[in-house]
């Protein structure tokens, strides 16, 4: 490469993984209750956004655009997550209901890779969920027209000040383009780690009769 952009030498970032392996005979027999073990583990040593996971989208015509988002809880029904609607990614989930989500924990040299289509959670849910948010962030899910271009912060502020005070003393209403989606997954992949880049991968997948066949990738 010509241009020098960083004095870092990042082709010699790397790091040997060594704490653990992964074998199938280790794993849950439900991807779901694998999950919370591992995510329970993640917890412990990552307190701070251990539920921090990418979320992969696209358009039907094949642009795929990915971000990070809060994982809100996960059940039989799948992974649980809360956005605007009209945003980017929830127009995208609109018009193509599959998504990829990826949790990377770096402490446990970790990484959890899910795929499957996603469906809107009932409106008493996400209102549920909305009303247990600060009202900051309740009036911030007004302010917000997400992924939108607005013309500069002080807009951004203006139309902060304006939710607050139609909203002063009552309670602030679920915005109608404001919600949650749930994932469920058809492929969960759990990766572990190991050393000389032999990872283990364990993957579920769900078979047309709803049981889950575990497989182990190459690395
Ligand atoms: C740690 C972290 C957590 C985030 N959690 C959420 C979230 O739960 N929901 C959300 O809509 N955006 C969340 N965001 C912001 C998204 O990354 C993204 O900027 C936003 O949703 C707009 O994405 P889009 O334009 O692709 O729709 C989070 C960002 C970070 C860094």
């Amino acid at each position: 490469m010509s241009a020098k952009l960083s004095t870092i030498d990042v082709a010699a970032l790397r790091k040997e993984y060594t704490l653990r392996g992964l074998r199938k005979a280790d794993v849950d027999s439900d991807p779901m209750r694998q999950f919370g073990k591992w995510f329970e583990e993640a917890v412990a040593v990552q307190p701070a956004e251990a539920n921090a996971m990418t979320l992969a989208t696209c358009t039907p015509d094949g642009k795929p655009t990915a971000r990070v988002m809060l994982l809100k809880g996960f059940d039989e029904r799948g992974f649980l997550f809360f956005t605007n609607y009209a945003s980017r990614k929830g127009r995208q989930l609109e018009a193509n209901p599959r998504a990829a989500l990826n949790f990377f924990w770096a402490p446990l040299e970790r990484q959890v890779c899910i795929a499957g289509a996603l469906e809107r959670v009932s409106r008493e849910e996400s209102d549920a969920y909305f009303h247990s948010r600060p009202v900051g962030s309740q009036l911030g899910a007004w302010a917000s027209t997400q992924s939108s271009v607005v013309p500069d912060r002080d807009w951004l502020e203006a139309r902060l000040d304006e939710v607050t005070e139609r909203y002063r003393g009552a309670e602030v209403p679920l915005p109608p383009t404001w919600g949650g989606f749930v994932l469920k997954p058809e492929t969960i992949e759990f990766w572990q780690g190991r050393p000389n880049r032999l990872h283990d991968r364990i993957q579920y997948s769900r078979q047309p009769d709803g049981m889950w066949k575990l497989e182990r990738l190459s690395p």
